[in-house]
């Protein structure tokens, strides 16, 4: 790699020589020109990082030049030569935007020193400007809903250290999004073009999940046949996300621990260590910290992967989203089952409202699924979304018919044991004879049609 590129420009080709053997020996890709016409040229065809130019060239003056030059890239600097050293022609430079300038004849020393200040000035710059562009620039996250004050500093966080390899910690119910924040985590970062490597950390046996996360030699055991990379080498230069990490055994916490400490795996059965450059995100829905006071979870890893906290609600705590996750839904599926779905009639919505949604948005994207493949009109009733598992009106009813339900329950199932032998279910249940024969009456249940 060089240093840059620098194009020099002096009408005295001689000098423009001897310029370029210092500058190139210093690592530099130098571009000469003796005429401003070429100069130009060599703008307009390559990317320069820097130019010298003299201040008294053939035709026009080195300041009319440097304009020019700022026009196609202002923040190219530059350092003017000038053979008078005439203060004012050299302020005058300055004042038009010349990064500094040096009277002829010069130490090529001096020459180089200022070049390199000027470059190192100039990456700061681009630097400083990247940074910012960060601060600025909107992720798209159009496919995830979020207007829920709580999902919406929860996108705003994400776009704030998306950029960053900081390790990100994701907490939530089953079916809130975790694996979807995860993903828009992973595109809005610089490693987008690198691979999204996901793992269920609860889904792999045990035996296995160490070959899967660091690979293996040929030969490491029965039946390695070929030496396979693990998920973490998988996932170099890009992102692995480390989904339900709570149900990670034990054992491999350590082992797991010392890759993100090390950035280095060990494959099964080989001695030399592989880096790994991968940006981790972990996901749980439990409480980790409770499990790292049971002890089912080491501290030292929840420390170090604990690092960016990202809370995603309950659907019951952000049901202002419901409306616009349907509408998003009935969108997605009308799409896939080439249908044409409105919406829902105020009835089914208001259900849609009711319910507690224990399954979180995955559970409402279900509903609407099963409702779009049974409706055989444009719009969605009440009764179909009765028929998918929803039951919202049983989980509000009152206490005292909810009690009374649930009594009426018991007993039928105390009868159906016992075959319809009171003394038996009435002592099962703790109760008096006589005080059984009560609430059998009260609830219209007769002992005789169990018996056998
Ligand atoms: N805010 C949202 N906007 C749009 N779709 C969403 C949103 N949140 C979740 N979903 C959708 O809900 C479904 C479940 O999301 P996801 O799989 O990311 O949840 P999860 O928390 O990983 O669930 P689990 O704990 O069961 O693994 C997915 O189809 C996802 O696209
Ligand atoms: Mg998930």
């Amino acid at each position: 790699m060089t240093a840059g590129k620098i194009l020099v420009v002096d009408d005295d080709s001689n000098l423009l020589e001897v310029i370029r053997m210092r500058l190139e020996s210093a690592k530099y890709d130098v571009v000469t020109a003796e005429r401003e016409e070429e100069a130009l040229n060599a703008l307009k065809e390559d990317v320069i990082d820097m130019s010298v130019i003299d201040l008294q060239l053939e035709k026009t003056d080195g300041i009319t030049l440097m304009e020019n030059l700022h026009r196609i890239n202002p923040d190219v600097p530059v350092i003017i030569l000038t053979a008078y050293g005439t203060i004012e022609s050299a302020v005058e430079a300055m004042r038009k935007g010349a990064y500094s300038y040096l009277t002829k004849p010069f130490d090529p020393r001096e020459l180089l020193f200022q070049i390199d200040h000027a470059m190192e000035k100039r990456r700061l710059t681009s630097e400083v400007k990247r940074l910012q562009g960060l601060l600025e620039e909107k992720y798209d996250f159009s496919n995830i809903i979020a207007r829920s004050d709580k999902m919406q500093k929860v996108l705003a966080n994400v776009s704030l250290f998306a950029k960053t390899d900081s390790t990100v910690f994701i907490h939530g119910e089953s079916g809130t999004g975790k694996e979807l924040i995860a993903r828009a985590i992973h595109l809005g970062s610089g490693r987008k073009e690198g691979p999204f490597v996901a793992i269920n950390c609860a889904a792999i046996p045990e035996n296995l999940l160490e070959s899967e996360l660091f690979g293996y030699e040929r030969g490491a055991f029965t039946g390695a046949v070929q030496s396979t990379k693990g998920l973490f080498t998988q996932a170099h230069e890009g992102t692995l996300f480390l989904d339900e990490i709570g149900d990670m055994p034990f054992l491999l916490q350590s082992k797991i621990l010392r890759v993100l400490q090390d950035r280095q795996v060990y494959p099964l059965g080989c001695k030399k260590p592989v880096d790994v450059d991968v940006r981790i995100i972990v996901a749980t829905n439990k409480d980790l910290q409770k499990e790292v006071e049971k002890g089912n979870f080491r501290q030292d890893l929840f420390y170090r992967v604990h690092v960016i906290p990202v809370n995603l609600p309950p659907l019951r705590e952000k049901k202002e989203d419901i409306s616009s996750l349907v509408e998003h839904f009935l969108e997605k599926f009308g799409q896939k089952m080439k249908k044409k779905v409105k919406g829902l009639t105020p009835q089914a919505m208001q259900k849609l409202m009711l319910h507690d949604w224990p399954g979180n948005v995955r559970e409402l994207e279900n509903t609407i699924e099963f409702a779009m493949a049974m409706t055989q009109s444009n719009i969605i009733s009440e009764e179909l979304i009765l028929q998918t598992n929803i039951q919202s009106p049983d989980k509000f009813k009152p206490f005292k018919e909810a009690k009374s339900a649930f009594e009426k329950e018991y007993l039928l199932n105390l009868l159906k044991l016992t075959q319809g032998n009171v003394s038996k279910a009435s002592d099962l249940a703790g109760k008096y004879r006589a005080d059984f024969y009560q609430l059998l009456k009260k609830y219209d249940l007769k002992p005789e049609e169990h018996k056998k």
